[in-house]
């Protein structure tokens, strides 16, 4: 498995032959501007949440490669009326797709698109193919629930967390989380992208390597392959 940073709450995973982007927001991120969207593959796009900042870039995508969109059903409705094809879940629920499994589970966060439609459910996905299993966090706080992810799911090999604070929890908080999770290896992301998320990356990888734990922060368009 092959796991692309795009910037923001943004990746490109490779699993099985097939790529699932995640979140894309790039079009308006300057940090990302050497990531061009009309050249990215996508045979699925998963969303956490209807907010801007993760769902920005998935109808040109979506157009372009005729990606198959997972999320809740609120989601998958809204683009559906756009003509785009998507697989609805909720949470709680799982489906084996040709990559691996989609666990959708809880997060604390909300969700409504920029027009105002109501988005459903914020929620994070756990992936699972025959080799691993990564949870990828979206917009969340903290939660007891994430306990339930290795107890109920199993072990895991990467857990994506949010680490930029404000709208999200912080790298302290990120660190519990992975206590909660039984992961060690953690992949930063949602921060630096504006002013209110911006964090001193050093002190961050530092703060978990008191803890012995590894916090990952990869470049713009950078890979962490498992
Ligand atoms: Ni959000
Ligand atoms: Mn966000």
């Amino acid at each position: 498995m092959k796991i692309t940073y795009l910037g923001h709450a943004s990746l490109s995973i490779e699993a099985h032959g097939q790529t699932i982007l995640v979140d894309p927001y790039i079009s308006e991120n300057k940090l990302a501007d050497k990531i061009d969207i009309d050249k990215l593959e996508a045979n699925y796009i998963l969303i956490t949440h209807a907010h801007g900042d993760h769902i920005l870039d998935v109808e040109a995508i979506a157009k372009r490669t005729g990606a198959l969109i997972i999320s809740n059903f609120e989601i998958v409705t809204y683009f559906e009326n756009k003509g785009l094809k998507g697989h609805p879940m909720n949470i709680g629920g799982t489906w084996q797709f040709d990559f691996g499994k989609i666990h959708m589970v809880n997060a604390h966060h909300s969700s409504s698109f920029p027009d105002g439609t109501y988005g459903g459910n914020p929620a994070g996905f756990v992936l699972e193919t025959a080799h691993h299993l990564i949870y990828i966090a979206g917009d969340t706080a903290l939660s007891y629930d994430m306990k339930l992810i290795p107890k109920v799911i199993g072990e895991l090999d990467l857990a994506i967390l949010p680490i930029g604070d404000n709208f999200t929890m912080g790298v302290k908080s990120a660190i519990k989380a992975s206590d909660f999770l039984e992961c060690k290896k953690v992949l930063g992301y949602h921060y630096d992208t504006f002013g209110y998320i911006e964090i001193d990356k050093i002190k961050a990888i530092n703060k978990f390597a008191k803890k012995r734990k590894e916090l990952n922060l990869l470049p713009i368009g950078d890979s962490l392959k498992l």
